[in-house]
């Protein structure tokens, strides 16, 4: 299971990177605005941080506009995955980038038909927003499961990047469904490795070494 860090702040990125278990970034304009900075100056940071793909969101939503966007954002780094909205004309821009041989993330994914688009337009990642389903009453699991099963079904190659994950059980699930990567919050990430029993043990052995008589 590869797992992407779903930020754009340049510290939580280097040191999730720095922990040797990060395979690529996400962002989104939200996310991108928390910064402050400009976007491609924040994308090209990123790029030279982290040796991965690197999700960068399109902000138009018609055909024409999308294919320029996807051309700038291509040409800043070859790592880039285009984020793309999953609306008609995203899908669209989807097609045209698989045929140009550009790699594309498509985002705001909440049905299993809309992903199921995804893949026949040629997306490389569908990105399913559990958290925003859970929010609203939904199981966005239950919605990774759906997808899960319809490319098998199929065998399409799209990946499922789990998004909008917003605490551990998010991560255990999408591992249980066989979700190929899953894209966490740096604060997540850092739960992952969390367990009281772990701390106690820990504390319990480093308590008991101090009766260990030193060496001679
Ligand atoms: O990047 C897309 C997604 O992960 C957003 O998450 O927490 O804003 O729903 P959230």
């Amino acid at each position: 299971m590869k797992f992407f860090i779903d930020t754009a702040d340049i510290q939580e990125i280097r040191q999730a990177a720095s922990y040797g278990l990060l395979d690529g970034v996400t962002t989104n304009p939200s996310l991108i605005a928390q910064t402050k900075r400009p976007f491609k100056e924040v994308i090209r940071e990123i790029c030279a941080a982290v040796d991965g793909p690197i999700s960068a969101e399109v902000v138009s939503t018609d055909f024409e506009g999308i294919k320029r966007e996807a051309r700038e954002l291509r040409a800043l780094h070859q790592n880039i995955v285009v984020k793309i909205p999953l609306i008609m004309e995203g899908l669209k821009a989807t097609r045209w980038c698989a045929e140009q041989g550009i790699k594309t993330n498509v985002t705001l994914c909440f049905s299993p038909l809309q992903a199921l688009l995804a893949a026949k337009a040629g997306a490389t990642y569908i990105s399913p927003f559990v958290g925003r389903l859970d929010d609203v009453g939904h199981d966005g699991m239950e919605l990774i499961s759906q997808i899960v099963q319809i490319y098998d079904n199929y065998g399409y190659e799209t990946e499922v990047l789990v998004a909008s994950v917003r605490h551990p059980l998010h991560v255990l699930e999408a591992a249980r469904a066989g979700a190929d990567v899953v894209t966490v919050p740096f604060k997540v990430l850092n739960q992952l490795a969390q367990h009281p029993l772990t701390d106690l043990g820990l504390a319990k052995f480093l308590a008991d070494w101090q009766r260990v008589p030193s060496e001679a």
